[in-house]
């Protein structure tokens, strides 16, 4: 983990609601984990919005220096952060916390990313099929305009279902039939998820009865975002005890098993 300056090399709206911010950041790409996060100051300085934000990496490319983000503009700090220009530096302290395991006898994996949560498994997806590992994809959003991901996905041999809230598609118990249907083609080795407390707590409860190894990327409000501060602790079942954990520092990908108040 390091605090670098980098350098905005794109920072372009992909629908509505959502940007996608390309920054040159020397060595930093070389370093970082599918599943780990930067924490960006979005202002030009500590003036302008005090805390920095959290952000998965969306993806990595070494070749070119360059970390990608992919980011909903809700907010303060993400509306500072979306008139970031050509050429303007960004503050980024990162990577942090633990990315992604993906097991090198698995050979099949289910990924259920709801909204921008797809930004947090894309790295994942794109590093399973690097290595020839299959992949189903539930892409869940508000809309079909709202779907990102799924072009990109498919490109690159992932198998990609879309579901939505204007069709009820995206209903936790529509989701866990879709879920089941492919669990129960037999090749499923792990599953995956971020973006969603009901279908974390959905995929938990089915991963437990199949008996697969799953792993989900929470979201926690986070001040300091290295371990310091304990503002984003939460409790975690681990060895039988609940344990309060980081989410920061020990996260944010936790298994599935261990979590406890999804
Ligand atoms: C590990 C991690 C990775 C994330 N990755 C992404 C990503 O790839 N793309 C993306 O669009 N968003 C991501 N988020 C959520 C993102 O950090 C928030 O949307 C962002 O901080 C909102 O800031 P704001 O000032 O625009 O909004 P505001 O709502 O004004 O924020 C007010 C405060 O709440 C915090 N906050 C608000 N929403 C969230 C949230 N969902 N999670 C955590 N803190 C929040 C902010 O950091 C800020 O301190 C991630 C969050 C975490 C914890
Ligand atoms: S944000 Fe400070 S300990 Fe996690």
């Amino acid at each position: 983990m390091r605090q670098a300056l980098g350098v905005v090399r794109r920072n372009e709206w992909v629908n509505g609601r959502y940007k996608h911010l390309t920054v040159y950041a020397p060595g930093l790409a070389q370093v970082s984990q599918a599943g780990q996060f930067f924490h960006l100051l979005c202002g030009a300085d500590v003036t302008s919005v005090l805390l920095r934000r959290p952000m998965s990496i969306y993806q990595m490319d070494p070749g070119r220096d360059e970390l990608h983000f992919l980011y909903h503009v809700k907010g303060e700090g993400t509306r500072l952060l979306a008139e970031k220009q050509v050429g303007h530096t960004l503050d980024l302290v990162g990577p942090l916390g633990h990315g992604f395991t993906l097991a090198a006898p698995w050979r099949h994996v289910l990924v259920v990313a709801r909204g921008v949560g797809m930004a947090t498994l894309a790295p994942l997806i794109a590093s399973a099929r690097q290595r020839d590992v299959a992949v189903d994809v539930i892409l869940s959003a508000r809309t079909a305009a709202d779907v990102l991901g799924e072009r990109e996905f498919q490109a690159i041999g992932a198998r990609v279902f879309t579901v939505t809230d204007a069709t009820g598609s995206s209903q936790p118990e529509a989701v866990r039939m879709r879920v089941e249907t492919l669990l129960g083609q037999g090749h499923t080795d792990a599953v995956y998820t971020c973006g969603s407390a009901r279908l974390t707590r959905m995929l938990g409860e089915v991963a437990n009865r199949w008996g697969l190894p799953g792993q989900v990327a929470l979201e926690e409000h986070m001040a300091c975002g290295i371990g310091m501060c304990q503002g984003c602790t939460r409790v975690f079942r681990r060895e039988g005890s609940a344990v309060h954990l980081r989410v920061c520092r020990e996260g944010p990908v936790f298994p599935l098993a261990e979590v406890m108040d999804a």
